[in-house]
């Protein structure tokens, strides 16, 4: 019994958390960032679950997953151009002194994203290609997010 629940509560949990970080946004534009970040997030969890074999590993499901982050990761400096700003945002201000490096940073997860949406294989494949995403997501927040 509690073996069944708890997954789901947690789930429950962890979506409750992310609706309540969510609501107090003002700012449209910064909420579509937001939401472009989160569903990067979502496809990178997939990834990481087949990882760490809490999903079964699928080849055909990490490659879309994979391509879903290259698209994403490909709007992102278009979703980040304007310098919005809201109360809630976790978005450093150096994005815009450093649009450039921010793009390239950007460019770095797509092309990650793509290599691994194209070559992946095998489980080892998806542990390499995840290994890139994940510095790739690091190098990024690490310059630009709060
Ligand atoms: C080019 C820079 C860049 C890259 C690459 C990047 N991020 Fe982000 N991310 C940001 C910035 C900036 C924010 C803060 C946005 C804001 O709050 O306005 C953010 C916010 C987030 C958030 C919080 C969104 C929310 O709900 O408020 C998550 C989750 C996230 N990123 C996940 C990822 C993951 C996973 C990756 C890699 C697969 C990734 N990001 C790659 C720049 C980046």
């Amino acid at each position: 019994m509690t073996r069944i629940i708890l997954p789901v509560v947690v789930a429950s949990l962890s979506l409750a958390t992310w609706a309540a970080a969510h609501s107090g946004v003002k700012n449209p534009e910064v909420l579509k960032r937001m939401e472009a970040m989160k569903a990067t997030q979502d496809n990178t969890k997939v990834l990481g679950a087949m990882a760490k074999g809490e999903r079964a590993f699928d080849a055909a499901t990490a490659r879309a997953a994979a391509s879903e982050i290259a698209r994403l990761a490909a709007e992102t400096p278009a979703l980040f151009k304007a310098e919005e700003t809201d109360a809630t945002s976790e978005a450093l201000p150096a994005i815009w002194d450093r649009f450039d490096d921010f793009t390239e940073k950007s460019r770095a997860l797509e092309k990650a994203a793509r290599a691994m949406s194209a070559g992946l294989e095998t489980k080892a494949d998806l542990r390499e290609g995840l290994g890139h995403i994940g510095a790739a997501c690091k190098a990024c927040h690490e310059s630009y997010r709060k």
